[in-house]
């Protein structure tokens, strides 16, 4: 598998240099990216999908997307959701093909228990590969439910993020967006495995308790004696991107 440079911002259009993983870290470069209302909500309490991202920031996920080897969520996410998690547009499907790359990134998800819809459109809609990192006692039940439609990989029990990396590293992974949810990105955060973390803010509150927030407890690298550096902040039409650097393999520069 092609792979952009581990630790490069995304462009508009992939960039064509293929890498090798940094040695010295052994896992992708990951990028966490996640919008939220302005009282720290990432969706609201109905079963309806919240849209918090406005259309031209849409486009701009699009984009980190095209950069990425793989787009990782949670299977909460899965079964909240239904994402699609390919590459949209059919200019950055094409240089990505003309790239060497295949049209969307691998698809990646973890789960504890394998309640997984062999029906969502994590699997059926678009080609890419489809990796599910599973906890070892629900392998053999999760990989029967998804013959055919995904690798299904045994990470451990309890599961580990830091395996998941190695994993995905070995398989090529040299740049991960991870989509969420909440779950999930407290486990990368809270594990010091991420590098950079997009945050976008829509105008509006949700003022529901019972609605997931961005993350929950924990006990995570940065806190007020340890503050995270911002690396650009952004509006975009009615929404602001903060783009926090959460390693020093984070470059200053600007995304897509
Ligand atoms: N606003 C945004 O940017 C955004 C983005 C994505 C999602 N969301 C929202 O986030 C919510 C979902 O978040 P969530 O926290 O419920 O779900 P999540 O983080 O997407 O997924 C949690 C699930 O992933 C599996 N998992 C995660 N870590 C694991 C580990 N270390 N070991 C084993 N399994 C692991 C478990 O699956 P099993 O239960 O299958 O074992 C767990 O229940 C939804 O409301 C969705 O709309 C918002």
């Amino acid at each position: 598998m092609g792979v952009v440079p581990a630790g490069t911002a995304a462009t508009a259009v992939p960039a064509t240099t293929a890498t090798a993983v940094p040695a010295s870290t052994g896992r992708p470069y990951v990028l966490l990216s996640c919008a939220t209302s302005i009282d720290g909500y990432i969706d609201d309490a109905t079963q309806e999908r919240l849209l918090l991202s406005n259309a031209e920031d849409m486009e701009r996920i699009d984009a980190v997307r095209a950069g990425c080897d793989a787009i990782l969520v949670g299977a909460g996410t899965i079964r909240a959701d239904d994402p699609r998690l390919v590459v949209r547009s059919a200019r950055l499907r094409a240089a990505r093909q003309a790239a060497g790359l295949p049209p969307s990134p691998v698809k990646v998800t973890m789960t504890a228990r394998g309640l997984l819809d062999p029906q969502a459109r994590f699997f059926t809609v678009g080609d890419a590969e489809k990796v599910v990192y599973c906890a070892s006692p629900a392998v053999d039940t999760t990989t029967e439910l998804l013959a055919g439609l995904a690798t299904v990989v045994d990470a451990g029990d309890p599961l580990d993020p830091a395996r998941v990396l190695a994993d995905l590293a070995g398989r090529g992974v040299g740049r991960l967006m991870v989509e969420g949810g909440a779950a999930v990105h407290a486990q990368f955060l809270t594990a010091g495995l991420a590098d950079e973390l997009h945050l976008v803010v829509a105008p509006f509150f949700v003022g529901d308790r019972r609605a997931p927030r961005f993350v929950g407890d924990g006990a995570f690298p940065w806190h007020p004696g340890r503050r995270a550096r911002v690396a650009e902040v952004r509006q975009i039409g009615d929404v602001v991107l903060t783009r926090y650097a959460l390693s020093e393999r984070c470059a200053g520069g600007v995304p897509g």
